[in-house]
């Protein structure tokens, strides 16, 4: 079994490599990624020199270097991580967010028409849905609800679903389509909230929160995402999406908060800053159908989960440090002054 991995050098891939070669000695994983300021090689050093993986670098935008790469490695499943994920650089900039994340999966999916394939899987995210009120907790995604997206990220990511779901139905192309909710865990780029809040917190800066820090998201950690994935591309449905989450909805402020208690930094430390435009509000999966049909439930609680996060980065400062002293400083600036 071959099995090509875009976006395997950025956070969740990452963590899907680990656990496909670890799972499955005789598969051979291959890892299509361009390198983006988001991708870092020295993530994956730890599988470099095993014999069932290679790591190629190519943009999936460009035709030519993807299909050669089918030639040379007849796929038996694609499962498509490549994207541009962060909603705060979709809305300084969309258009790359539209060229990878749109035009990207359809070269993928053309590729796998061209050249036959079991399986393309779409990694996609809850945010396809838009978000839900604070005061109904009684409501959460399911596969059924609308897409109703709020940011150029998540519509770009929700045109791709549509466009995955089309080539299902007129060209019958074998699809599965995944929507989790928040990830956490090691290799997440400190962009993001979780290693963002530690990597300040450790080097005594301020911790920006947006608005009143009230939004809800639904957090899981990374390792129960790429099981479930694992299980999807095996056993799931053809032409079908399963919704991922955990049920475990807090609000930043809280996971803010919990991160200063585990490393022993002041709350002072917490500043409110401007919102984000067009925030979410709230985030919440319902993963009935995933674990019904597949068997699937999460096995990291978030009070374990953050704690081993947190030890992660402790433990791997220089992985961090090193994106931190790059020109990580002249987005922070950008983001952050004046904010
Ligand atoms: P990430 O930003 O950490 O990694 C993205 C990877 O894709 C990087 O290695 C980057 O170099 C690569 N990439 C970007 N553009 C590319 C291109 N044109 N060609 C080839 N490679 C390219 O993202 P992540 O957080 O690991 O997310 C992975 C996927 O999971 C995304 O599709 C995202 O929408 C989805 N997702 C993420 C979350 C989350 O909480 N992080 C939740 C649900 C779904
Ligand atoms: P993020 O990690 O960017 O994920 P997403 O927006 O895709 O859910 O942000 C998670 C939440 O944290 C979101 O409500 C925005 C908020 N946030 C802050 O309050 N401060 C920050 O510096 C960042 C990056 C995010």
């Amino acid at each position: 079994m071959t099995v090509i991995v875009t976006g395997g050098a950025g956070f969740i891939g990452s963590n899907f490599i680990f656990h496909m070669l670890g799972k499955y000695p005789d598969y051979r994983i291959v890892c299509l990624d361009k390198l983006t300021y988001a991708g870092n090689l020295s993530t994956l050093a730890p599988v470099m020199e095993n014999p069932n993986f290679r790591f190629v670098k190519a943009d999936i935008c460009d035709r030519e270097a993807v299909f050669k790469l089918f030639e040379e490695e007849k796929p038996d499943m694609v499962v498509n991580f490549a994207a541009e994920s962060h909603v705060d650089r979709s809305i300084e900039d969309p258009g790359v967010f539209l060229q990878t994340n749109i035009i990207g999966t359809q070269v993928m999916m053309d590729a796998c028409r061209k050249y036959g394939i079991k399986r393309y899987h779409q990694v996609s995210t809850d945010e396809v849905y838009g978000d839900l009120p604070l005061d109904r907790p009684d409501l959460l995604f399911t596969e059924q609800t609308p897409l109703h997206t709020s940011s150029p990220y998540s519509s770009s990511k929700a045109s791709a679903d549509l466009l995955v779901l089309a080539y299902h139905r007129t060209y019958g192309l074998p699809v599965s389509i995944s929507r989790c909710s928040n990830n956490y865990g090691p290799y997440h780029f400190p962009e993001k909230l979780i290693p963002l809040m530690i990597a300040n917190a450790l080097n005594d800066k301020p911790l920006p929160v947006y608005g009143q820090g009230l939004n809800v998201r639904d957090w899981l950690y990374v390792e129960d995402h790429c099981k479930a994935i694992d299980l999807v591309i095996h056993k799931g449905r053809e032409g079908e999406v399963y919704n991922i989450g955990g049920h475990n909805e807090m609000a930043n402020i809280d996971i803010v908060k919990l991160i200063c208690k585990e490393l022993d930094k002041p709350e002072s430390l917490i500043t409110y800053v401007a919102d984000r435009k067009g925030h979410d509000m709230r985030y919440a999966i319902d993963p009935t159908k995933i674990h019904t049909e597949l068997g699937w439930l999460p096995e990291t609680k978030f009070a374990d989960g953050i704690k081993k996060t947190i030890k992660w980065y402790l433990e791997n400062r220089s992985w961090w440090e090193t994106i931190l002293s790059g020109e990580y400083k002249d987005y922070y600036e950008r983001m952050y002054k004046n904010r």
